[in-house]
């Protein structure tokens, strides 16, 4: 694959420069990546500069929500990199999204070198303290313009970039256990990163602000009594000193940290089980004593510390830690590694070098 530059997407990038706060996701690299696909397939690729896109009020995605995304973070840390991380997995779950929702197979060249490219010319604008990063958008649109309810046959890939700073500037969680909406059923799309789960969550976040929380735990959808996970994160918790978290199954998003965090785990001798967890058990060993940590991961999150769980009547269950030894430990090894500045299980960082224009 060669990728195609637009004039106009150099002089985008020589114009551009950081605003002082960058905050998180609403700085956006002055580039982006498109390819169509159409009459049965993708496209070239091609780099032109950010900006509005032009839809019919009828294409698909804007009534059916046909739609995926990913997200992914590339780090340059004191200059060094810039790395990306795991991002041949965001590839393959970007697929696995793509199945589920009726959309073409996205060939793995064209996210690889979307995601490299707009890494190395965005290699500028990436934030150098650490914590910060370059958070990257891939996503699919259905663009073809019908209103019948079938699986569009015009799509739009597109890459985004946003310089960004953390992503909870709280150090720590207050987590609303939802016990009455769900998430995700069995056999639904809860395994997909697709727009309408996070469509579906928002009202209940709303209701947790509302309430003082900032987060939403979701129960199993049949019976509302097993931990799945949060919006946008994976949840896991330490029970006497073992980490535990909740087992895959077809209504948990598969992230690529708790996947990361398994292998960091087992690297550094902590004990691990991924398990069925029963919310009023946690709750239980939570007020004993047992239950010492619990924590939010994800690729936005890193590992945010939950200060407490609680529920719409406002009882609360207040960890012992604010941010615990386990907790701390994974977080410190994770970053490490994403910063490049401690050595990951191979092929975990790849090195992007940045581009001249
Ligand atoms: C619903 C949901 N669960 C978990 C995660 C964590 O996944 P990852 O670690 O790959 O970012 C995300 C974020 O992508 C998410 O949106």
């Amino acid at each position: 694959m060669s990728l195609k530059i637009h004039p106009d997407a150099i002089t985008a990038l020589k114009d551009f420069s950081l605003p002082e706060q960058i905050g998180f996701g609403s700085t956006i690299s002055p580039v982006m990546m498109n390819c169509e696909y159409k009459d049965g397939k993708w496209g070239e690729l091609e780099m032109v500069p950010y900006g509005p896109i032009t839809l019919s009020p009828t294409c698909k995605v804007l009534h059916y929500a046909q739609e995926i995304f990913e997200g992914l973070k590339a780090y340059r840390v004191m200059g060094k990199g810039p790395f990306l991380f795991r991002h041949l997995e965001n590839c393959k779950r970007f697929n696995h999204s793509a199945a589920r929702m009726a959309i073409p197979e996205l060939p793995e060249e064209i996210f690889m070198e979307a995601v490299e490219a707009i890494t190395a010319y965005s290699a500028d604008f990436i934030p150098r303290e650490s914590g910060s990063s370059l958070y990257i958008r891939p996503f699919i649109i259905a663009t073809e313009e019908n209103l019948g309810i079938k699986p569009s046959e015009k799509f739009s890939f597109m890459v985004i970039a946003s310089p960004s700073a953390s992503y909870f500037a709280s150090g720590s969680l207050k987590v609303l256990i939802e016990r009455n909406a769900a998430r995700a059923f069995t056999g639904g799309t809860g395994t997909a990163k697709t727009g309408g789960n996070y469509a579906a969550s928002l009202l209940t976040s709303v209701k947790a602000v509302e309430l003082g929380y900032m987060n939403t735990l979701w129960l199993d959808g049949e019976n509302r009594k097993y931990i799945e996970e949060m919006s946008g994160m994976n949840f896991f918790a330490v029970v006497n000193d073992v980490l535990v978290t909740p087992k895959l199954t077809d209504t948990i998003l598969a992230g690529i940290t708790r996947d990361s965090l398994i292998t960091l785990a087992k690297n550094l001798n902590i004990p691990l089980k991924e398990e069925t967890i029963n919310i009023d058990s946690l709750i239980e060993s939570i007020k004993i004593g047992e239950c010492t940590e619990a924590f939010a991961c994800g690729t936005a999150a890193i590992i945010t510390p939950v200060e407490l769980l609680g529920e719409e009547d406002g009882t609360t269950y207040e960890l012992k830690y604010p941010i615990g030894p386990i907790s701390k430990s994974l977080k410190e090894n994770l970053l490490a590694i994403q910063e490049g500045r401690m050595e990951g299980p191979m092929g975990w960082i790849k090195t992007i070098e940045p581009a001249t224009y």
